[in-house]
């Protein structure tokens, strides 16, 4: 089996945590057993490309009883858990000597070039063939296949200018060099596809974009508008994990200080609720009035960044946008402020104009916790080199949580898989009743009793007694 992670003999303590969190998931242990018989996802050659945590390793297991070949890498250069990464290479019935579970490409802390290199990896069977799912998050995977495809058509040589960005730069030096190896590749990638499902805010605000623009080579099933994904993962899986990493990079105690969230979103009410939790006097950035007005409703100050860079001691964006702290604001800020940013790419900070201000001095603390030093001494803390903080300075978001996200996951993988020609190209959400499925897959765990309706109270409010119980358009 080809794989390379950082090291195998992690992988007993990997399958230790994997069985603890076995248990948080009873969304994915609940379609094991329900697909046990069926093998529904028996063909599918899945390209997994989502933070190589320990939940995940339960997602990919998952998969994997269900009949899938997988090969998987991780979406983030820091997010990946090593030892969860051993033990899926290991597998619940190999050993160190000879593995027997998934190929994983993914290591904590790879270089740019060593990521686009995974993602190459991952996207091709050792006997040539291409993947026919991918199962993506926030579209690098996506964005590879159809790049490659786009270059192929044109047969233009993949060439980054100066004033590329450095990843793009790496990005198509991937693909200059995969098809040189072998051109037609990515073509044949693009239409081996049946289907892409898609996990994040940002992947899927990519998969729109392909779609409006008719680019878009496959279908897409969007798994974060699912309400039991981003009402739950971005909401309630933030307001855990944000605090997580904010302890283990800095310590810092968080009560008394004042903490500002950029983007009052599904993310930035979980990161502003969690941050008031702790006794921090929050404020909130905002472009959109109703979640300005939102965010005003639930207490907190709705202010420019412009007016209180200077009063504040820790700073989360949570946009998905780019540019929203800029060197300018660094240089303005307290000394030891912390900056991070918890939203999906690294460009929501200006990392690259802060590396530029003249005489600025970078030392690091521990690896993912870096101070700045500006040459009238003052210095900044910025956690995870700008990438986000949860997954690169803790372990992301609980297991409970991503059980909900991963439920999902599997049932959109199920669908594109096994009724492809109902989804023409385009992108999707799952039907209603497939997300109250999931969540209520998820009630017995937390003793939750549910009110059942009766036929005519079902009847007066225009609902099934079994569901689904609320209009598409219903906001929740
Ligand atoms: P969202 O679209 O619900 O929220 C983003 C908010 O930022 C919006 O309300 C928007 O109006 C606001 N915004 C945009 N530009 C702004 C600006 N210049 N200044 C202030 N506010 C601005 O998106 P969601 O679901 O909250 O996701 C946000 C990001 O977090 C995405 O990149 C997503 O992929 C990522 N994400 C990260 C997770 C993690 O574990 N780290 C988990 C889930 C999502």
């Amino acid at each position: 089996m080809d794989y390379k992670v950082a090291d195998l003999s992690l992988a007993d303590f990997g399958r230790r945590e994997i069985r603890l969190a076995e248990h948080e998931m009873p969304g994915l242990m609940a379609v094991r057993k329900e697909y046990a018989e069926a093998k529904p996802l028996r063909g599918a050659k899945i390209m997994g490309s989502l933070h190589m945590t320990i939940q995940t390793a339960v997602l990919i297991e998952t998969l994997v009883e269900l009949g899938a070949d997988v090969r998987w890498v991780s979406c983030n250069i820091f997010s990946t858990q090593d030892h969860a990464a051993a033990a899926v290479v290991v597998g619940p019935d190999g050993t160190v000597e000879a593995p027997k579970g998934v190929p994983v490409f993914a290591w904590k802390g790879e270089t740019l070039e060593e990521y686009w290199w995974c993602t190459d990896q991952a996207l091709s069977w050792p006997d040539g063939t291409p993947p026919n799912m991918i199962l993506d998050d926030g579209g690098d995977a996506t964005l590879l296949v159809h790049k490659g495809a786009e270059y192929e058509k044109a047969g233009a040589v993949p060439t980054a200018d100066e004033s590329d960005p450095e990843e793009w730069g790496i990005i198509l030096e991937t693909l200059r060099r995969t098809i040189g190896e072998r051109n037609g590749r990515w073509t044949e990638t693009a239409g081996a596809i049946k289907g892409v499902t898609e996990e994040t805010t940002t992947g899927v605000h990519r998969l729109y974009e392909m779609a409006k623009a008719g680019t878009l080579a496959f279908p897409a099933i969007n798994v974060n508008d699912s309400v039991t994904k981003s009402k739950f993962d971005n909401k309630y899986g933030c307001r855990h994990s944000v605090i997580d990493g904010l302890n283990r990079a800095t310590d810092v105690l968080i009560g008394g200080k004042v903490a500002l969230v950029a983007g009052y979103g599904d993310v930035g009410k979980g990161c502003a609720e969690a941050l008031k939790g702790q006794g921090a006097r929050v404020i909130v950035t905002e472009i959109d009035p109703i979640c300005a007005l939102q965010a005003a409703m639930d207490g907190f100050q709705v202010a420019t960044l412009e007016d209180v860079v200077d009063k504040v001691d820790i700073f989360v964006t949570t946009t998905g946008n780019f540019n929203i702290i800029t060197a300018d604001h660094m240089g303005r800020m307290k000394h030891q402020a912390i900056v991070s940013n918890i939203g999906h790419f690294d460009n929501e900070i200006d990392m690259a104009g802060l590396a530029k201000i003249d005489g600025i001095v970078k030392e690091e603390v521990k690896p993912q916790v870096a101070t700045w030093t500006f040459p009238d001494g003052k210095t900044i803390i910025v956690l995870a080199e700008g990438r986000l903080m949860n997954l690169g300075c803790a372990t992301g978001h609980p297991s409970f949580v991503m059980s909900n996200s991963f439920t999902n996951q599997v049932i959109a993988q199920i669908e594109l898989f096994t009724k492809t020609e109902e989804y023409p190209v385009g992108v999707y959400v799952l039907p209603k009743h497939l997300d109250e499925k999931v969540a209520r897959l998820h009630l017995d765990a937390l003793g939750v009793k549910l009110t059942t309706l009766s036929k005519q109270q079902a009847e007066y409010i225009g609902v099934d007694v079994e569901g689904p119980y609320k209009p598409d358009h219903y906001r929740y």
